[in-house]
């Protein structure tokens, strides 16, 4: 499988470094894309560096380079992960305003028709961005938002974050040792 992984400057930037560990350990081929605020972000949440991301992708883009293999659809790919998704990306993606490669890049997975995941994170939520979320619902995108779960034990941060991985990876049928599996409770 290819799929591209974009990075926005959400809060959360670690999710984005969890689910590319996640899919090398699954051999999916990556694309990487960070945007600049999420290069921010990385800095003021996290002691990691660029390079720990970039070293778990098997490609990582330049935001800028709109010439980039992954801003044309066809460059073939199995679909698209943003995680975590900004509300400024949110806006990008339902209104085709593709000024980065990473809007390009989602604007191609729609206009080509492939899976296109979104996990956006803000709260609370205004209702631009609710507006925002069900345009990009309509569009087909799968909106997957990094929900506190309470089942499962998931009483980590760590452990949290495993659930959302698990659920961005099964949206592509991707199986994840690390997720929890619900599997039912006799009455
Ligand atoms: C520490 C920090 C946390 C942020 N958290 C969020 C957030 O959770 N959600 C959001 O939509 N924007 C958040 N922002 C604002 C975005 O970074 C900002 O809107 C930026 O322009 C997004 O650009 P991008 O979508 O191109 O990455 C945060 C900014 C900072 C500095």
């Amino acid at each position: 499988m290819r799929i591209i992984v974009g990075i926005s400057g959400a809060s959360g930037v670690v999710m984005g470094y969890e689910i590319l560990k996640a899919l090398r350990t699954a051999d999916v081929e990556t694309h990487l894309v960070v945007t600049e605020a999420a290069a921010q972000t990385l800095s003021f949440e996290t002691d990691l560096r660029m390079e720990d991301l970039t070293s778990l992708a098997s490609f990582t883009h330049d935001c800028r380079n709109m010439a980039a293999s992954i801003a044309s659809g066809s460059f073939l790919t199995d679909g698209m992960i943003v995680m975590p998704c900004s509300m400024k990306t949110l806006a990008g993606i339902v209104s085709g305003y593709a000024d980065n490669l990473l809007l390009r890049a989602a604007d191609v997975c729609l206009k080509e028709g492939r899976k296109l995941v979104l996990v956006p994170r803000e709260t609370p939520l205004s209702l631009v961005h609710l507006r925002n979320l069900k345009t990009a619902a309509e569009s087909g995108c799968a909106i997957v938002p990094p929900m506190l779960t309470f089942y499962g034990g998931s009483d980590t941060v760590e452990k949290q974050i495993t659930h959302i991985v698990g659920k961005v990876l099964s949206q592509f049928k991707i199986p994840f040792e690390g997720g929890f599996h619900w599997t039912g409770r006799e009455g």
